[in-house]
C-alpha cells in the first residue's frame, strides 16, 4: 500500500500540468461510459524513469473506438480516426497532441506462422502480449485509484535494475522485430538483457527468424535504432547479437569500419552541419566494405531512391581519384573542384575514412569554409561591364570564382578589374 502511494505521488508529480488535466478528462469519459481506462506502454516506462515522452497511449477495457469518439467530442479534438479492424481510434487533439486509444485485447496464434487472432481481453491480457516487462506496465485512470501502477510482470523492478526481459519464451518468435527493439532500449537507457532473454534473442537470430520479416519492417527498425543518441553502441550490439549478418551476410564490423565509426564519433556534429540523416550515415559506414553487387542488392531492398544510389556509386568510384587530387591540391579552388561533385554523405564518409591528416584538414576546410563561399561576380556584373551574354559567360564566371577562392582578400571591383585584364572578350 505504501509503495503504491509513493508511486502515485511520483507519477503525479512527474506529469506535466496539461497532461494531468488531460488524464482527468479521460477519467470523466471513463466514468460516464463505465469502462476502465489505463495509460500504457512507453509513456509509463518514461514517467517512472523521469524522462519526457509525448506519445499518449491509452487502453480501454471496453470499446476503444466509441471511447475515442466520445473523448474526441469532450476535448473538442480536430479529428478522430477509427480503425475498426484493430478496434482502435486516434484522437487528434491538435497538431502537437494525439492520443492513441485501443481496446484491451488478447492475441493468440492458431499455429506459429499464422496471423494473430485478436479478441477483447482484460488489461492483464493486453499487457501480456507486449514486448518487454518495462513496456508492459499501465497506470490506472480510475476515479479512486487514479495514478495506481499496474505491474503484473515485475516491470518496475526490471526498470530499477536496468533489465530488458521478455514476458514469455515465444516473444521473439511472435515478433522478431523485438530483438532490434530490445537492443534499442538497452542502448537508450544503458540497460542489459536479462540472461535468458539474451539467450532467446541470440537463438532466434541464429534460427533465422529475422528473415521472416518484410524489408519494410527491418528498415523501419534500423532507421529507429540508428537515429538514437548512441548509434555506435547500437551497431556493436547488433553485431554481437548476429543481427547485422542476418540483414545481409556481408554486413559486419571490419577493421576499416571500426576506424570509420570511431572517427565518426569525433565528427558527429557534421551530420547536422551537412544536413544529413544520422541513420543513413551510420548505415553507409556499415556498407563500406561491400562490393557493387551487394550494395545494389541492399539499396534495392531498402528502397533507396535511384538518384541517391547514383550519387553514392559515383562518389565511391571517384574516391581514390579524389584523394589523389586532394594530395596535390593546396589551393582552395582545387579543393573546391575535387569535392563539389560529392553529396554530403560521401563527403562525410571521405572525411572519416581518409588516412592522412593533411587531407582530412583539407576536407574540413571545404566543409567549414570553402563550400559556403558565394561568388562575388554574377552574369549581370559582366553585362554591366558592357559585355554581351554569350556561351563564354559560364567559363568567365568560373574563372572569376576560382580566382576569388584563391585570393579571398580581393573585393568585387578588384575581381572585375581582373576579368577585364583577361581580355577574353576582345
Ligand atoms: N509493443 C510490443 N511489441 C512491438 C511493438 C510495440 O509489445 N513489436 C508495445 C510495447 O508495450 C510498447 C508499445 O507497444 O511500449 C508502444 O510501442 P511503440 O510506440 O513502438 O514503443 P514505445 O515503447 O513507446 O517506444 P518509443 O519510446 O521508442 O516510442
Amino acid at each position: 500500500k505504501k509503495f503504491e502511494d509513493n508511486i502515485k505521488t511520483v507519477l503525479k508529480n512527474r506529469m506535466k500540468e496539461d497532461v494531468l488535466q488531460l488524464l482527468l478528462k479521460i477519467r470523466e469519459v471513463s466514468e460516464v461510459r463505465k469502462e476502465k481506462v489505463y495509460i500504457v506502454g512507453g509513456i509509463v516506462r518514461d514517467l517512472l524513469l523521469g524522462i519526457e515522452n509525448f506519445d499518449l497511449d491509452i487502453v480501454v477495457e471496453g470499446n476503444g473506438m466509441n471511447f475515442a469518439k466520445e473523448l474526441g467530442e469532450k476535448l473538442n479534438a480536430k479529428k478522430v480516426v477509427l480503425h475498426s479492424k484493430f478496434r482502435t481510434g486516434v484522437v487528434i487533439v491538435d497538431e502537437k497532441l494525439k492520443i492513441d486509444v485501443a481496446s484491451s485485447r488478447v492475441e493468440y496464434y492458431e499455429y506459429p506462422t499464422s496471423l494473430p487472432v485478436v479478441e477483447y481481453g482484460n488489461i492483464k491480457q493486453d499487457l501480456y502480449r507486449r514486448d518487454f516487462t518495462i513496456n508492459a506496465m499501465a497506470i490506472e485512470i480510475d476515479y479512486n485509484k487514479f495514478g495506481r501502477l499496474i505491474d503484473y510482470f515485475k516491470g518496475y523492478s526490471d526498470l530499477k535494475n536496468g533489465k530488458i526481459r521478455i514476458l514469455h519464451n515465444f516473444s521473439f518468435v511472435e515478433d522478431p522485430t523485438r530483438i532490434i527493439r530490445g537492443i534499442r532500449f538497452a542502448v537508450r537507457y544503458n540497460f542489459e538483457f536479462d540472461a535468458e532473454t539474451k539467450r532467446f534473442a541470440k537463438l532466434s537470430v541464429e534460427e533465422g527468424f529475422l528473415k521472416r520479416l518484410t524489408w519494410k519492417r527491418v528498415k523501419y527498425e534500423i532507421e529507429l535504432i540508428l537515429n538514437e543518441k548512441n548509434p555506435k553502441k547500437a551497431i556493436y550490439m547488433l553485431e554481437e547479437y548476429g543481427v547485422l549478418k542476418a540483414i545481409h551476410k556481408s554486413i559486419k564490423l571490419t577493421k576499416k569500419t571500426e576506424v570509420a565509426f570511431k572517427n565518426l564519433e569525433k565528427y558527429k556534429e557534421y551530420i547536422t552541419k551537412l544536413n544529413l540523416k544520422q541513420w543513413i550515415v551510420y548505415f553507409l559506414v556499415l556498407l563500406e566494405d561491400l562490393n557493387s553487387e551487394e550494395l545494389t542488392n541492399i539499396f534495392f531492398k531498402f528502397h533507396f531512391p535511384n538518384k541517391f544510389i547514383e550519387k553514392y556509386k559515383f562518389g565511391k568510384i571517384k574516391r581514390e581519384k579524389i584523394i589523389d587530387e586532394l594530395k596535390s591540391s593546396e589551393k582552395k579552388s582545387k579543393i573546391y573542384n575535387s569535392l563539389k561533385k560529392l553529396s554530403g554523405d560521401l563527403i562525410l564518409l571521405l572525411l572519416i575514412t581518409v588516412d592522412s591528416e593533411k587531407e582530412e584538414n583539407k576536407i574540413l576546410e571545404y566543409i567549414n569554409e570553402i563550400r559556403n563561399i558565394k561568388p562575388l561576380i554574377m552574369g549581370k556584373d559582366l553585362i554591366k561591364l558592357g559585355y554581351k551574354p554569350n556561351e563564354n559567360f559560364k567559363n568567365i564566371l568560373n574563372i572569376s570564382f576560382m580566382y576569388q577562392l584563391d585570393n579571398q582578400e580581393l573585393c568585387k571591383e578588384e575581381l572585375l578589374q581582373y576579368i577585364k585584364n583577361l581580355n577574353i572578350f576582345l
